[in-house]
C-alpha cells in the first residue's frame, strides 16, 4: 500500500496511487457497515476528537460512524458549545484538546488553511473536514469512490460541476482529484461563480448547461451557496434556475446512462428538481453512504490500522 502521509490536508498534494490506496482500502472497509455487528478492532486505544467550527450534518456522523466502527473513542465538539464563544483562541483551543493525548483532530472551519495551520504545531494527525472556500478532501475522495462504483472508472469520464465554483470547496478538491485520475472536468455556471481563471486549476469552464449535460457522464450540482456571498453573483434564482438548474427536461438530453451527484445539503427546486434528486438516476444518497467507507479509510490509512484487525 502507497500511503505515508501524517495529515490529510488536501488533495492537491497527493499522489495518484495514494488517492487509489485509500478508494481500495475503503472498498475493502465499506462491507463492514452491512456486518450485523458494524465493528472491528483496527483502531481500539485511539482517540479522535472532532472540530466542527461551521454546521454539519453529514461531514461530521459519517467521521464519527466511521471512528466507531474501527473501535477508536471519538468525542465531538462544536463552536457553539465550547470555550472559543469564551474568546480563546483556536491555536489554545487545540493545544488543550491535544494534552487530551488525542491522535487525531478533525478540523471544519470557515477561514481557508485552518487544517494546514494546525498542522505546523499539533502532535496529533490533522484531517481536514472543509476549510473555508479551499478543499473538503473527503468529499472529493467519496464522491470519485461513488464514480469509479457505478461507472467502474475515473479515466476518460466528462464530469460537469455546475454552480458556485467559487466558493465551493468540494469543487475545488473535486478539480484536482478528477484530473489526477484521468478525467475531464468541465465548470458550469454563470461567470460571476465561474471566472474564466477557474480553468487554471485544470478544467474547461462553460457557460452553456444546456450544451454542456449533452455528453457528460457525470453532472455534478452544487448548493448555492447564499451565506458565502458577499453580494449578488446572479440577478435572480428564477434566472439562474432557468439557465442552470438541472431540470427533467435538461436531464432528457444528457446520456442515457449519466448520474447525477450532489454534496448535499440541496436546494430542492433551485439547483436540482425534487424529481431528479429523488430519481434512480441520482447517486446522492450513495454518497452518504460511501463517506463513511471513505473516511474508514483515511482513519484506518493515517492512524496505522492493521489488515488482521478488518477480516471477518
Ligand atoms: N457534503 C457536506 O460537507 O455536507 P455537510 O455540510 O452536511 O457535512
Amino acid at each position: 500500500m502507497s500511503f505515508n502521509k501524517k495529515h490529510l490536508l488536501g488533495i492537491q498534494h497527493l499522489t495518484k496511487p495514494e488517492i487509489l490506496t485509500i478508494l481500495d482500502t475503503a472498498e475493502s472497509l465499506k462491507e463492514i457497515s452491512k456486518r450485523e455487528v458494524k465493528k472491528v478492532p483496527a483502531l481500539r486505544g485511539k482517540t479522535i476528537i472532532n472540530l466542527f467550527f461551521e454546521p454539519s450534518t453529514r461531514t461530521r456522523s459519517s467521521f464519527e460512524l466511521a471512528a466507531k466502527r474501527l473501535s477508536a473513542d471519538i468525542s465531538s465538539f462544536s463552536k457553539a458549545s465550547s470555550s472559543t464563544v469564551k474568546g480563546e483562541t483556536l491555536k489554545d483551543t487545540v493545544l488543550n484538546l491535544e494534552a487530551m493525548q488525542t491522535d487525531a483532530l478533525i478540523i471544519r472551519h470557515s477561514a481557508s488553511g485552518t487544517p494546514h495551520f494546525l498542522s505546523t504545531f499539533c502532535r496529533s494527525h490533522i484531517i481536514n473536514a472543509g476549510d473555508g472556500t479551499h478543499e473538503h478532501p473527503t468529499q472529493a475522495l467519496l464522491d470519485a469512490f461513488t464514480i469509479r462504483e457505478e461507472k467502474g472508472k475515473l479515466k476518460g469520464l466528462k464530469v460537469i460541476i455546475v454552480g458556485d465554483i467559487l466558493h465551493s470547496r468540494v469543487a475545488r478538491s473535486n478539480i484536482f482529484l478528477l484530473n489526477k485520475m484521468g478525467a475531464k472536468v468541465v465548470l458550469v455556471g454563470p461567470p460571476a461563480l465561474v471566472p474564466p481563471q477557474m480553468a487554471r486549476l485544470g478544467a474547461q469552464v462553460d457557460y452553456n448547461m444546456d450544451r454542456a449535460v449533452k455528453d457528460a457522464d457525470v453532472i455534478m450540482m452544487l448548493r448555492i451557496q447564499l451565506e458565502r456571498q458577499q453580494k449578488n453573483f446572479f440577478p435572480s434564482v428564477r434566472e439562474y434556475r432557468s439557465l442552470f438548474s438541472l431540470t427533467p427536461k435538461r436531464f432528457e438530453t444528457a446520456r442515457k446512462n449519466a448520474i447525477i451527484m450532489h454534496p448535499g445539503p440541496i436546494n430542492r427546486d433551485v439547483e436540482i428538481s425534487t424529481q431528479l434528486a429523488d430519481s434512480l438516476k441520482s447517486v446522492i444518497l450513495k454518497q452518504v453512504e460511501n463517506g463513511i467507507a471513505i473516511r474508514m479509510a483515511v482513519l484506518y490509512l493515517l492512524l496505522g490500522g492493521k489488515e488482521r484487525d478488518v477480516t471477518d
